[in-house]
């Protein structure tokens, strides 16, 4: 507001902004119209992840950096073009695959990637058996991944095995064709904290070409609840009070005795939420009646976890 009253005392200059800032408005970039508010689409959006709040927000970054780049272009601005290579961290079951997933759809709504198909892959992927092979096999790969996300797994395991093993020549051919191919593609490599640490000291020249990384951090016991909660919900069930209580108490346990690796957050609330629908499905076949409620309350007996 402010800069507007003082450019209108600025009389000639006030005019040639106010038509730049006209025209400007009136071509649209993707999702954002008036009645429209694109953050509030990617709160929705990644509003079933359970907290998350890092992404979400990087998730704006991104969006709102494209959009104000295609204004400042035609305001014959210098511009410049996002490199949107990521690293994931995080243990097991915290979320990647899913948020990988996801973003491939999310970049392809908002027209940061024309085509948002999700190509998963791991060592065996691109790794050949012969000189040459590798390289090829990494190229097909990134060649079904253009115009969307390539999302490489455990991919320290690429970095194993020394200088002679094939997954330099991998490592190698992604870097290239990361620069290459101008952005055309979004690499991202996921796998666990340490070993990711360690892959990248052991290739320096990588962690540069990822401005993006993201941690993903183990749930705290709130957070699995809330996850189980959702994925309940999300199946038209809900858990009792009691059930909750029990899944807590597991949960906690879990947590103090399993070593993190072995603790697999969200993925193991997921498959104790699967198991506890079977249990309840045997559960009402003893009756032949039942009120929608008794069809939908998962009970601490459902959760077969002592
Ligand atoms: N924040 C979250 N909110 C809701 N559900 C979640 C969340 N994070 C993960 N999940 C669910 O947990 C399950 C496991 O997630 P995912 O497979 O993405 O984990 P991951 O980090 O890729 O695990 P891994 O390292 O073992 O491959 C999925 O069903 C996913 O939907
Ligand atoms: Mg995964």
């Amino acid at each position: 507001m402010d800069s507007q009253v003082s450019l209108r005392r600025n009389g000639q200059i006030n005019i040639v902004l106010s038509e730049r800032d006209k025209n400007l408005d009136e071509k649209n970039t993707p999702m954002k119209s008036n009645s429209y508010d694109p953050f509030l689409k990617i709160d929705q959006d990644f509003s079933s992840f359970v907290g998350m709040s890092n992404l979400k927000e990087t998730v704006k970054e991104i969006y709102a950096n494209m959009h104000i780049n295609s204004k400042r272009e035609r305001a014959g601005l210098k511009t410049q073009k996002q490199v949107l290579h990521m690293l994931f961290k995080g243990n097991p079951g915290t979320g990647k695959t899913t948020v990988a997933r996801k973003l491939a759809k999310a970049f392809y709504e908002m027209e940061i990637l024309p085509k948002g198909q999700f190509i998963e892959a791991e060592r065996a992927d691109l790794v050949g058996e012969y000189i040459g092979h590798t390289a090829q096999k990494t190229r097909d790969l990134i060649a079904k991944a253009m115009g969307g996300v390539l999302f490489i797994d455990e991919a320290y395991s690429l970095g194993r095995g020394g200088e002679k093993d094939f997954g330099k020549e991998a490592i190698d051919t992604l870097v290239k064709h990361m620069e290459d191919s101008h952005n055309q593609f979004i690499l991202i490599l996921a796998g666990y904290p340490r070993e990711m640490d360690e892959f990248l000291t052991l290739n320096p020249g990588l962690t540069s070409r990822f401005p993006i990384v993201l941690d993903f951090e183990d749930y705290s016991i709130d957070q699995l609840v809330e996850i189980a909660r959702q994925m309940a919900a999300e199946r038209e069930y809900q858990l009792s009070k009691e059930a909750e209580w029990k899944l807590r108490d597991h949960l906690l346990k879990q947590k103090q005795t399993q070593h993190y690796r072995n603790f697999s957050n969200a993925r193991l609330v997921r498959n104790l939420i699967e198991k506890a629908i079977r249990k309840h499905a045997v559960r009402l076949m003893e009756k032949n009646h039942h009120t929608t409620k008794e069809l939908m309350t998962i009970t601490r007996i459902d959760l077969s976890i002592d």
